[in-house]
């Protein structure tokens, strides 16, 4: 892919992965993804803003190739994905200066070879003028790593976002043309990276909602020309209050715990409650992070297996306490031969959670009337506890 114009002056750059799959060998891509650079001109300096991931340097020296000179280059983040090609660009153009924040700074030197004398800190909020244009940098930690920042770029009204409000999408729109896929795409991505750090990006928000943004362009997957859109569900997805839905992780090895499983979803279904059951067997990990975002309720669906939880639901139970969603309830179901630890040992994965425990579901076997009865109480209690906090 060329160079794209966003406006005179200021170009996308950057790599599409069409066929990227998983990152950081743990995140599924199903819609592959996009590495973004920006390259912002002014009447005196040139800014490129961030690199691209290692393995698609070609494409962005390629780009490169009718820039005569850069002289700032931008770090918003050091994975590599955005920095990875930095050695490179340097190299490249030896007069170019980096412009980073102290955090940053220490981790390129850490994680690639960089000559700290090329590097420039930048404090929280400073300008750098490029003549005409001012870059402002402004430090949002935890978007995605401890070191991450933004720019802010006054005169265009463009906030330059990295990672922050990103989707994992590969595509040839520049900015956001179907918004249905578009908000899958970045829900997932907030799911998977950035939901444990809601209470932050909460406050990162209220910066941002006192800029006048025209454009939002992140460092994944394409423009925002309609910021309040990709804002608003940000505002929505990091608030406390959960919807009326609940998430049922789940493996069965006999059909027992299925066959409850697929009860319960039932018996929440007619008590208006919404249900996202996932067999952890063949699920997307990454589809299960998007549901935690606005359940209220886990329930966790296991046999038992050396007396304790399946291996599969210990992996989704650490992954649902990393992520730190929104939960109020938690609750265990599931089938077992002649004993089970299974409810303690899931409650003492869960310590991020802070949830209300409802009364477990363990049965011998397969489901008789009465554990069906049970299951049916379990529904009813959860029904009942969202009606606590539901506003319609
Ligand atoms: Fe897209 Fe946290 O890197």
């Amino acid at each position: 892919m060329n160079k794209r114009i966003i406006k005179d002056g200021i170009s996308w750059l950057g790599a599409i992965d069409w066929e990227r799959r998983l990152f950081d060998a743990l995140i599924p891509l199903p819609d592959g993804t996009s590495y973004n650079a920006y390259l912002v001109e002014g009447t005196e300096k040139i800014a490129l803003l961030d690199t691209v991931e290692p393995m698609k340097k070609d494409v962005l020296l390629a780009q490169l190739q009718d820039v005569p000179k850069i002289d700032y280059i931008v770090i918003h983040h050091v994975e590599q994905d955005h920095s990875g090609t930095l050695p490179d660009v340097l190299e490249m153009y030896p007069d170019a200066v980096v412009l980073t924040n102290k955090k940053a700074q220490a981790m390129l030197v850490d994680h690639m070879p960089v000559d700290p004398a090329r590097i420039r800190l930048v404090e929280d909020n400073e300008t750098v003028s490029l003549g005409g244009r001012t870059l402002q940098f402004m430090h949002m930690p935890w978007v995605h790593w401890p070191e991450t920042m933004v720019t802010w770029l006054a005169e265009d009204k463009i906030l330059f976002s990295c990672d922050f409000m990103g989707s994992h999408v590969a595509t040839s729109d520049l900015f956001v043309k179907d918004k249905g896929v578009v908000f899958e795409a970045a829900k997932r991505y907030y799911a998977e990276i950035m939901m444990p750090f809601r209470k932050l990006i909460t406050n990162h928000l209220k910066r941002l909602d006192e800029l006048d943004i025209e454009l939002i362009a992140p460092s994944h997957g394409p423009i925002y020309d309609e910021p309040e859109w990709i804002m608003n569900a940000y505002k929505q997805w990091t608030d406390d209050v959960p919807k009326n839905e609940v998430v049922i992780p789940y493996i069965s090895m006999h059909g027992s715990t299925q066959r409850m499983v697929e009860y319960l979803v039932g018996s929440l279904a007619a008590r208006n409650v919404r249900v996202h059951p996932f067999d952890l067997a063949v699920t997307d990990i990454g589809k299960l992070a998007t549901a935690l975002v606005d359940a209220a309720t886990i329930v966790i669906g296991t046999p038992t297996v050396h007396a304790g939880p399946h291996p599969n639901v210990f992996y989704a139970t650490h992954l649902a306490n990393a992520l730190r969603p929104k939960l109020r309830f938690a609750s265990v179901i599931g089938s077992y031969g002649w004993g089970t630890q299974a409810v303690e040992r899931i409650a003492s994965l869960i310590p991020n959670l802070k949830v209300e425990l409802l009364n477990p579901v363990m049965i011998k076997g397969i489901p008789t009337k009465n554990d069906y009865q049970a299951l049916d109480n379990l529904a009813q209690a959860i029904a009942d506890k969202h009606k606590t906090f539901l506003k319609d």
